[in-house]
């Protein structure tokens, strides 16, 4: 086990998961999507019962939509400088992710605030990670908001959306300490490794707690 592993702890163990059928996925994500890769691969391990219908992504240049290519996931590119208002681009996300059969909705990295439009279409099935240990440091820049109020314990939350930003119901976190030379960078990678320790595990026990009809 490395230093980081040992010293960083879940906090949400998951021991009520229970079995599940087959959940259909969509992700969506703005950036790199490591935590895409990571939903991925607990899939194909098998640690994860789900398949991902779609993956739909905002900025062009976006590393994510290459690793959906790898996983030969189907990816949509929903620009959101295309569309006219926030409720536009929900209306469009809505409709990709219907058409694709998608039960649950898995925000990884999507950097866009949404609207009632896309939480009333999957309620209760819209689930973010945020990087932080919620309800500390909401918003842009988590990770810098907690070095600079000098926590000493850092990490990451996956929640379901609500209206209001980074505020619904905690599924599972996991704690992360700050070290003495820690810099944005270093502490976010060391958060990273446990979002995608917990991601995968905070799905399926959403997922048991909500029945599809
Ligand atoms: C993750 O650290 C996630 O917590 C954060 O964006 C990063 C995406 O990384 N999300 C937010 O800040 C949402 N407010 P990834 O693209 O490598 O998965």
């Amino acid at each position: 086990m490395s230093t980081d592993s040992a010293m960083s702890s879940l906090i949400s163990p998951d021991t009520s998961v229970s079995p599940h059928p087959t959940l259909k996925l969509g992700v969506m994500a703005s950036g790199s999507g490591s935590n895409f890769e990571a939903i991925a691969q607990a899939i194909a391990d098998r640690q994860l019962n789900a398949q991902i219908q779609v993956l739909i992504y905002n900025n062009p240049g976006a590393k994510v939509a290459a690793r959906a290519d790898r996983w030969s996931v189907p990816s949509v590119l929903l620009d959101h400088r295309n569309f006219s208002s926030r409720e536009a681009l929900d209306e469009a996300i809505v409709s990709t992710l219907q058409q694709r059969g998608v039960e649950w909705v898995i925000m990884a990295g999507w950097m866009r605030i949404v609207t009632p439009v896309l939480i009333a279409a999957f309620r209760d099935r819209i689930l973010n990670i945020h990087p932080s240990l919620l309800p500390s440091f909401k918003g842009n820049r988590a990770v810098e908001q907690a070095l600079k109020a000098g926590v000493k314990i850092a990490g990451c939350t996956v929640h379901r959306v609500v209206t209001e930003v980074d505020s619904g119901e905690i599924i599972m976190q996991a704690a992360v300490p700050v070290l003495p030379d820690d810099t944005p960078e270093r502490l976010q990678n060391r958060i990273h490794a446990q979002e995608h320790c917990i991601y995968p595990r905070a799905i399926a026990l959403a997922a048991s707690q909500v029945s599809i009809d």
